[in-house]
């Protein structure tokens, strides 16, 4: 019998692009995919050009209900969890901070429970995390390393730091088999448009006003979505017991860059920028050092911000049809 590894999330962006790029080819194990399809998941995202089977089913469950994910666990002898699933979007949060703690922490603590008292003996989990859970840098300070201090500042990243601490706190006391990614900002298809690349493309599209927070000089790295998923692997793979991976795209620029980058490719004037009150507790800089993982099992981004951005309008533009049914899904 095959390996079965359980998927949290894959109805959303990451997810549904690991689904494409590493689950749907690899035949060596069974996936059972696991998502609640809130605003953020989108059932024709995964299920439109993949078939699910006996090698890949899908469950429609909310990490919050504990007796669900329990009787999943108990009907699947899990060997593997990869933990995508999560409320991810930083201005939600300070609206509505309760889901994300709810979601985020007490969603993984479920899913830590029923791994450890219902998964095969050997079951690792791996926890996909952010480079948010560091806070922020300055202008020249150095990238962070896993060794940095955990300093989040939205609600998100500290729902995202919380899941961490319990991830980390199961493997010290229980001994469960844990590893952990934290990654820069994604961008590529299938991205829900509410956030930065998504939204720029849409509004520049239909010749709408850009909206940039503050001055638009706050720095993000950025990292194509695949590159990121192949990072999950590896650490689902390779990484050792208990350890936190890095991973980044080498790619840091700031926002204003990123939106005039659109408008060239798109071939919009910059007149359509509009600069909007910033973001309360907005971070200034996000960079990775990700050198750890590179030393351990060769993690090198493949993709250039330039190929990736270039990629992700011409995917956009081709399939304006799933961002309208994504809008009209949410409202
Ligand atoms: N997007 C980024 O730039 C980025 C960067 C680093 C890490 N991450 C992390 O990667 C993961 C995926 O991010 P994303 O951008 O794909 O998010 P997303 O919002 O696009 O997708 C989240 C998915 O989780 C599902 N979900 C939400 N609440 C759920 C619940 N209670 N029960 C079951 N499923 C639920 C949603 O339906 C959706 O399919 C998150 O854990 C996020 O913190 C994201």
């Amino acid at each position: 019998m095959k390996a079965k590894i359980l998927l949290t999330g894959c109805a959303g962006f990451i997810g549904s692009n690991f689904l494409k790029k590493i689950a749907v080819p690899n035949k060596d194990y069974d996936f059972v995919i696991l998502d609640a399809l809130t605003y953020a998941g989108h059932y024709p995202t995964i299920a439109g050009d993949i078939e699910v089977n006996e090698h890949l089913s899908f469950e429609k469950i909310d990490i919050r209900d504990n007796d669900a994910v329990q009787n999943l666990f108990k009907a699947n002898s899990f060997s593997g969890v990869i933990h995508f699933a999560a409320e991810s979007h930083v201005d939600n949060s300070i609206k509505n901070p309760n889901i994300f703690v709810e979601t985020n922490v007490l969603g993984t603590l479920n899913l830590l429970n029923a791994s450890l008292h219902f998964g095969a003996k050997d079951l690792r989990f791996c926890h996909v995390s952010t480079d948010e859970v560091y806070g922020e840098l300055t202008e020249n300070e150095p990238a962070f390393t896993e060794d940095h201090k955990i300093a989040p500042n939205s609600p998100y990243s500290a729902s995202k730091a919380g899941s961490d601490l319990l991830v980390r706190s199961y493997h010290e006391t229980f001994g469960l088999d844990t590893v952990m990614t934290r990654c820069s900002n994604n961008y590529g298809p299938f991205q829900f448009p509410e956030k930065l690349i998504p939204v720029m493309i849409a509004k520049a599209i239909s010749d709408e006003k850009l909206p940039v927070y503050g001055d638009g000089k706050n720095i993000r790295d950025w990292i194509f979505v695949d590159d990121h998923n192949i990072g999950v692997w590896d650490v689902f793979l390779k990484g050792k017991k208990g350890e936190v991976y890095n991973l980044g795209g080498d790619s840091e620029k700031r926002n204003l860059e990123v939106v005039k980058t659109i408008l060239k490719i798109l071939n919009k004037p910059e007149s359509l920028i509009s600069f909007v009150e910033d973001r309360k507790g907005h971070d200034w800089r996000y960079a990775m050092d990700f050198s750890k993982a590179k030393r351990d099992f060769g993690f090198e981004p493949q993709v250039t911000f330039e190929e990736g951005i270039q990629k992700t309008v011409d995917w956009y533009l081709s399939n304006q049809a799933w961002v309208e049914s994504v809008n009209a899904s949410k409202n």
